[in-house]
């Protein structure tokens, strides 16, 4: 069953945002020369592709980071990389983001620093060709892409209003325009439907961006913005979650279509530090150009309707925002 609503989003799509789409994935991003001397960014998910990248990008700048990662080791040795090469501070707290009480102690550490966050990039993903379930019951990639960044932004949100400035941003995709037909509020578990990687992909991320209008709104005139971005088709390590035969496709079709990941940290840059951005907030780039996101991510009134779920599903009724 489709959702209800595909037919009012049918009538909303324009051909003018796909050519624009499409026009855009060949543009370089804005650079961004400005230092962030001493300044702290936390980024998710820092130990390969974009995360990596963009965690040096920003050290590279003199900013000092946090990262969050599911992986010990590889967080010692991207610690040891960076404050080797940049000389900054490089902390990390290790997180499955698939699990939610490793979510909330990570929210809860973040909400407690003293320190004020300037940037905070929810990065961490995956992408899965069959359906897999958290150890909460849950459907593995809506967990990691968005319910991941949904509570960890919720947790912050009164320290960050407290700092007056700060700028988040969610590494998304125009990978939700697989979404086309909506955001299914009733399934969010895919149990009711045939699953497959590239919906329930386009799904998360529409539900990311549905939730951007949500904390968009309770950010309002609190200095922080809130911004979602396309980080273009770079090649990365992203897949190797699935099994042989996916693996051997990507390596040898898809990776062969793909772009460095160097153009993502350089747009992560620009979005996090550049003047131009002050006080741009609850947009979607792709890279670093504004775009319209596809109409299922831009319902207002199903995106209050999924921060209720979102409150339930991430544990988070009864916690005092
Ligand atoms: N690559 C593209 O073309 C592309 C296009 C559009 C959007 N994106 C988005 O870009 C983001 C980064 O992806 P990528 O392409 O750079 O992929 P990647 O190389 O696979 O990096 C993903 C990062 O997320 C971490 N991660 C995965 N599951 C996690 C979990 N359960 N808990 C904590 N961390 C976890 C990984 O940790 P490990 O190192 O431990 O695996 C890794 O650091 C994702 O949100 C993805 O959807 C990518």
């Amino acid at each position: 069953m489709k959702n209800k609503k595909f037919a009012k989003y049918f009538k909303e799509y324009k051909w003018s945002n796909i050519f624009a789409m499409i026009r855009n994935n060949r543009s370089d991003p804005k650079i961004c020369d400005n230092t962030y001397d001493g300044k702290l960014v936390v980024v998710t998910g820092a130990t390969s592709g974009i995360g990596y990248l963009t965690a040096r990008k920003y050290a590279s700048m003199g900013a000092n980071l946090i990262c969050v990662n599911r992986n010990p080791e590889k967080s010692e040795a991207l610690k040891k990389e960076i404050v080797g090469e940049f000389a900054v501070k490089c902390e990390y707290l290790i997180a499955d983001l698939s699990k939610l009480d490793e979510i909330h102690r990570v929210g809860n550490e973040l909400s407690q620093l003293k320190t004020e966050i300037d940037v905070l990039i929810h990065n961490a993903g995956i992408y899965l060709t069959k359906r897999e379930t958290t150890i909460d019951g849950l459907e593995k990639v809506f967990v990691i892409q968005y319910l991941a960044s949904f509570i960890i932004n919720y947790l912050l949100m009164d320290k960050l209003k407290t700092q007056e400035k700060a700028r988040i941003i969610m590494v998304n995709s125009e990978g939700h325009r697989f979404a086309a037909w909506g955001l299914r509020l009733d399934d969010l578990n895919w149990e009711k439907r045939r699953y497959s990687g590239l919906k329930s992909y386009g799904s998360a991320k529409v539900a990311q961006l549905l939730s951007m209008i949500v904390f968009n709104e309770q950010f309002k005139n609190t200095g922080i913005s809130i911004n979602a971005m396309h980080p273009g088709a770079v090649k990365t390590e992203t897949g190797q979650d699935n099994g042989p035969g996916y693996r051997w496709f990507k390596r040898n079709f898809i990776d062969k279509t793909l772009k460095s990941p160097e153009i993502s940290a350089e747009a992560l840059y620009y979005l996090g530090v550049s003047k131009e951005m002050e006080g741009v907030s609850g947009k979607f780039f792709n890279l670093t150009t504004e775009e319209e996101p596809a109409p299922p991510a831009l319902d207002n009134e199903i995106a209050y309707e999924l921060w209720e779920k979102s409150l339930e599903l991430g544990g988070l009724h009864g916690l005092k925002q």
